[in-house]
């Protein structure tokens, strides 16, 4: 179908988390046109769920040695060093920077801000705020920042408006994207937006799982575009399954409450069906431990003793303590009918965060000549196997100055050109055949059974049979968004499936039933997946 409008800009920015919104309003300051894409409304995506908080050397008493030292250990021998290090050297001034255009973190009496500890931390280094509404309190304060600058011609804001495809000009450069608005967006049906960089920020996967922390626009967008364009994807095995995650019955799907890790670094900890501590002598960290050890402690603890969740005990933090240092869980839960101050929670692992994705270079630049990627959505390599807790929110606010100074250098230097020729919209025949969106729940199950927690060759192969399937059985042909969403999971499941596949061991969030341990002979590299020109 051609495109009912179009709409052109320099640089478009998919995505208003903290990664796009951070990229979007430091290119406005230097760049004549930004346009601003998002699925729903700006503040709905998983940066506004963050609650324990962002990572960053805020204290005399830490170092960024230590916080590059505790990234490199969580990520399991898989970081880009080079990477970690402008994560950390770099988040200081970012989350000032922060701080200056007005985000709010919680202080102590003398005003000093609060650093609190999660898993896989050595020092305090997380700031928080409204206890454990950080991400709600940043979103809050990057899109007040944008309001402020909402007349100002030189950024334009589309919301409603999933992003489907990537558009190329003649010189194969990517040149825009091809979107669908929907229903209450500003301008109706399929558009065009034509530029001369796009960068991808639409958060992570989760929702391919049937239980996940994110919220339910977390379809893979960016990623699935990237991948159908045929840009790099890499380390996609790699997918992080929270430890403590308010387990609410098996039949209980989409997204899951999340009890922050900043619980146990205050105090909490795990005790299995008999009340006993199980964290203590498997890690020298115990219930602190890097976040992939202690998902996998309480699946084997599970397993073992057949049961589907253990515990997380507060209740010694007492009610005033939770009620005010953890006001948002504490309610969710006693809507819930939990009562951390008086009952262990029932708690087991989710789908959290999806390490991997588009792979790019230190300043967002993908495998795709004019295309960017940044936060969940991208690979920088600063995660490798496991990210260490509270480094995402970091991660996307350091790597969207990269980026935006990147383009900012670029577009005065002649660098990216206008686009030769206006992309076509691909037509029906180009398109991969669209799953129905009614069929979400049977791809998050074929992926929890064999891609999950724990996977072999023989649930991997069994997933990749049921996927196949799924996107046989029949074909949403209208291309409504909910159908693309589908097909973006899909798609992602089968890559994600096959990068799991590859890798015959055991490191971060990739746990092999058949491949137990860790193999540094033969898997101390990246899984890097790109589509052939057929479509395989
Ligand atoms: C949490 O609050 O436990 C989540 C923090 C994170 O994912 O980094």
């Amino acid at each position: 179908a051609a495109p009912g409008w179009t709409a052109t800009a320099d640089v478009i920015v998919v995505g208003s988390g903290i990664a796009g919104l951070t990229t979007a309003l430091r290119l406005r300051r230097r760049v004549d046109r930004v346009l601003l894409v998002t699925k729903t409304v700006l503040d709905e995506g998983s940066t506004a769920w963050a609650q324990g908080g962002i990572a960053a050397v805020m204290s005399p008493d830490d170092s960024p040695e230590e916080h590059i030292h505790d990234t490199l250990l969580a990520g399991v021998g898989l970081c880009d060093v080079d990477a970690v290090r402008a994560l950390v050297n770099e988040g200081t001034d970012a989350v000032w920077d922060l701080i200056a255009i007005g985000a709010d973190f919680d202080r102590g009496e003398t005003g000093a801000i609060s650093l609190t500890r999660e898993g896989g931390h050595h020092r305090d280094r997380i700031l928080h705020a409204g206890g454990d509404a950080t991400g709600r309190e940043i979103s809050r304060a990057l899109i007040a920042a944008l309001d402020r600058v909402r007349d100002d011609p030189g950024i334009e804001v589309i919301e409603h408006a999933l992003v489907v495809d990537l558009l190329s000009d003649e010189g194969g450069r990517v040149s825009g994207v091809t979107l669908h608005v929907i229903g209450e967006g500003q301008v109706d049906g399929v558009g065009a937006a034509h530029a001369r960089a796009v960068v991808l920020a639409t958060g992570g996967l989760g929702q391919i799982y049937a239980s996940t922390t994110n919220p339910a626009v977390a379809t893979g967008d960016g990623m699935a575009a990237a991948l159908r364009a045929g840009a790099e994807l890499a380390d996609l095995e790699f997918v992080q399954f929270h430890p403590t995650v308010l387990y609410l019955g098996e039949g209980s799907t989409g997204q899951q409450p999340l009890i922050s890790e900043a619980v146990r670094g205050e105090g909490a900890f795990l005790v299995d069906a008999e009340g006993k501590r199980f964290m203590q002598g498997l890690h020298p960290l115990a219930d602190l431990a890097p976040r992939d050890v202690v998902a996998r402690a309480i699946i084997a603890k599970m397993r073992a003793t057949g049961t589907d969740h253990v515990h997380l005990d507060c209740r010694h933090l007492g009610a005033a303590f939770l009620e005010q240092r953890f006001p948002s869980i504490v309610e969710r839960c006693r809507e819930l009918g939990f009562d951390p101050a008086t009952q262990l929670l029932p708690v087991a692992p989710a789908q959290h965060y999806a390490s991997g994705g588009v792979r790019t270079d230190l300043v967002g630049r993908s495998s795709l000549e004019g295309l960017y990627a940044c936060g969940e959505t991208s690979c920088t390599g600063v995660h490798g196997a496991n990210r260490l807790a509270s480094n995402s929110l970091l991660e996307g606010l350091v790597f969207g100055r990269r980026i935006a100074d990147d383009l900012t250098r670029r577009l005065a230097a002649g660098e990216l050109p206008q686009p030769t020729s206006v992309g076509q919209v691909p037509s029906t025949a180009d398109r991969p055949a669209l799953v129905r969106g009614k069929r979400r729940l049977a791809v998050q199950r074929a992926m929890t059974a064999g891609a999950g927690s724990v996977r072999s060759r023989t649930s991997l192969a069994a997933t990749q049979r049921r996927l196949a399937e799924v996107a046989a059985a029949d074909d949403g042909k209208k291309g409504s968004p909910k159908s693309w969403e589908t097909t973006n999971l899909v798609h992602l499941g089968q890559a994600l499936a096959l990068a799991a596949s590859l890798r015959e061991e055991t490191r971060g969030g990739h746990v092999r039933e058949d491949f137990p341990e860790r193999d540094d002979a033969h898997f101390l590299h990246h899984t890097v997946i790109r589509r052939g020109p057929d479509g395989e």
